[in-house]
């Protein structure tokens, strides 16, 4: 297959892993490029050092691209930003926050740099910040997906923008695949399919629950980590929503969150209460959100953590090599494409 996105990343299928925090990790993000596709690596719950020392793992476990994401809205966002450059990172993927600064430092040593957005507003705004391409995240996706659907969103965003779009939310086989190129896309990526292969580290509690779990299995909600996400259902996250923020749990929450970056919390908090009570209950939201995410992805705990699920968790039944999966979804939009031809003769 060949795209517009194959051809700006140099790889060999417009298949890519999305950056999952605790998952999106070297060995997962090195299986998805040497299969042929780009693998992204998530830094947002990483320290500056541990970024680096990510990048040198990948290194050593591939010679094909790859990318790494940095989440500009979270605290420690810059410093991660700075290490992807100072490495000359292939292919820097920026999401919630204004990327003009990194299109420019990225584009000085040729390398290509990919906005996340849910909203025409978003992907305007990142196409003129310098953007080389935007991932367009669906209602239908795990975690941050926008309010309109894939069906809706890829099309109608790929008329208004030039540069190439790759659809996230709501594709996890061939059909999804052939069916996102049809839309106008040039390229997919997939988080709730990646999460369960054996490269994934995610605990394997989370890999036999998205087999179990429908396509009616999740919910989406602002109350988990103060943005619109998408979980998959259960106890804990029912509870969650019905709840008012613990601004105490936060407090606690935060401080651990500060420990793991390497920051010192006070300073953290500091800033954040400077920018106003809207963004302070975000903030806190999103540290209850975040210890839930890691409780949940990697001790498997679905009784106090929660994990971020994508509507295509009814599509999964397997767990199966990144390598055969990606073999699998490129054979399987290839039969897609000609049962189409024998529709649409
Ligand atoms: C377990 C899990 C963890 C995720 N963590 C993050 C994250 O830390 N940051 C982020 O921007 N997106 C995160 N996502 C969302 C993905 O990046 C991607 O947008 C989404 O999975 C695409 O939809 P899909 O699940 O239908 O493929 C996560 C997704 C899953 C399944």
């Amino acid at each position: 297959m060949k795209t517009r996105i194959t051809k700006l990343f140099g790889i060999e299928h417009p298949i890519i892993l999305s950056g999952m925090s605790w998952i999106s990790v070297p060995r997962l993000v090195a299986a998805v490029s040497n299969a042929g596709g780009l693998g992204i690596l998530a830094t947002g719950v990483m320290t500056a050092d541990e970024t680096r020392a990510a990048i040198k793992e990948i290194r050593s476990l591939t010679k094909k691209p790859f990318a790494a994401n940095i989440t500009l809205y979270f605290p420690g966002a810059e410093r991660n930003a700075q290490v992807l450059i100072d490495e000359k990172v292939p292919v820097i993927n920026y999401a919630l926050g204004k990327g003009d600064w990194l299109a420019k430092k990225v584009h000085a040593y040729g390398g290509k740099v990919v906005a996340t957005v849910t909203t025409h507003k978003h992907a305007l705004a990142a196409e003129r910040d310098g953007a080389d391409a935007l991932i367009v995240t669906g209602y239908e996706a795990a975690g941050h997906g926008g309010a309109i659907t894939s069906l809706v969103l890829i099309p109608s965003i790929a008329e208004a923008v030039k540069i190439p779009i790759i659809a996230a939310g709501g594709i996890a086989d061939g059909r999804g695949l052939a069916a996102a190129l049809a839309l106008g896309a040039d390229g997919v990526s997939m988080g709730s399919r990646f999460m369960n292969t054996i490269e994934s580290p995610v605990h394997e509690n989370m890999k036999k629950l998205s087999i179990a779990k429908t396509i009616y299995d999740t919910v989406y909600t602002p109350k988990i980590d103060g943005l619109p996400a998408r979980f998959m259902k259960s106890k804990k996250v029912l509870k969650v929503m019905s709840r008012p923020l613990n601004l105490i749990t936060a407090a606690f929450n935060s401080r651990e969150i500060a420990k793991s970056l390497g920051y010192p919390w006070i300073k953290i908090a500091l800033a954040i209460l400077l920018q106003g009570y809207g963004r302070a209950k975000k903030m806190a939201t999103m540290a209850n959100g975040f210890k839930a995410f890691r409780v949940g992805t990697m001790d498997g705990d679905n009784a106090h953590g929660v994990l971020p699920l994508g509507q295509v968790t009814g599509l999964i039944h397997d767990t199966p090599k990144v390598a055969d999966l990606v073999k699998r979804l490129v054979k399987e939009a290839r039969e897609a494409q000609k049962d189409l031809n024998a529709k649409m003769k």
